[in-house]
């Protein structure tokens, strides 16, 4: 199954994950970058607002064509209990373009299957798997049991 895994990180958290999945599926990466400058007190403030609101963003041009794989992977950060903005703005712009989809995210604790079902809903597919890790699990470095069994799930 040709895989691509799409990720938004504001701090590096998702990230992480993100090439943890694609390193061990054999995926390409890409990360979605945003225009807007989400550093700092001010940033966390217009982003946490923003992604309650359910509010769009302008990005960065995206380089590969989602059409050429299988499957696509999707990774976001949790903002308001909610997907973060510039993923919110990613899935609906390119939402045609899935095949089969996995999500995971990050989060400090809770907000991660509120943010799924928005996702599903934008695209109108279900996910073939799910995966939300909270920040203090990434950090401490041990994930990998979960990330197998979230692979466990992709098939093929
Ligand atoms: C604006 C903002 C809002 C957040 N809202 C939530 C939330 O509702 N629930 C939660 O568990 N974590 C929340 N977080 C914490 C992040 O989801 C968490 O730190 C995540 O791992 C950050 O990922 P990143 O380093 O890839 O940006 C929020 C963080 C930010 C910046």
């Amino acid at each position: 199954m040709k895989s691509l895994v799409v990720f938004y990180s504001r701090t590096g958290t998702t990230k992480k994950v993100a090439e943890a999945i694609a390193e061990k599926i054999g995926a390409e990466i890409e990360e979605i970058k945003d225009t807007v400058d989400r550093t700092g007190a001010k940033g966390y403030l217009i982003s946490g607002r923003d992604a309650m609101k359910k509010r769009l963003t302008k990005l960065e041009p995206f380089w590969h064509d989602l059409s050429d794989y299988d499957l696509v992977v999707i990774g976001t950060p949790i903002w308001g209990w909610n997907m973060s903005v510039p993923a919110r703005a990613f899935i609906t712009e390119q939402k045609e373009k899935f095949k089969n989809v996995a999500f995971f995210c990050t989060m400090g604790g809770s907000g991660g299957q509120r943010a799924f079902s928005g996702m599903e809903e934008i695209i109108g597919k279900k996910p073939l798997a799910t995966l939300a890790l909270t920040t203090k699990e990434v950090v401490s470095g041990d994930i990998s049991g979960k990330i197998d069994s979230f692979i466990g799930s992709l098939g093929g």
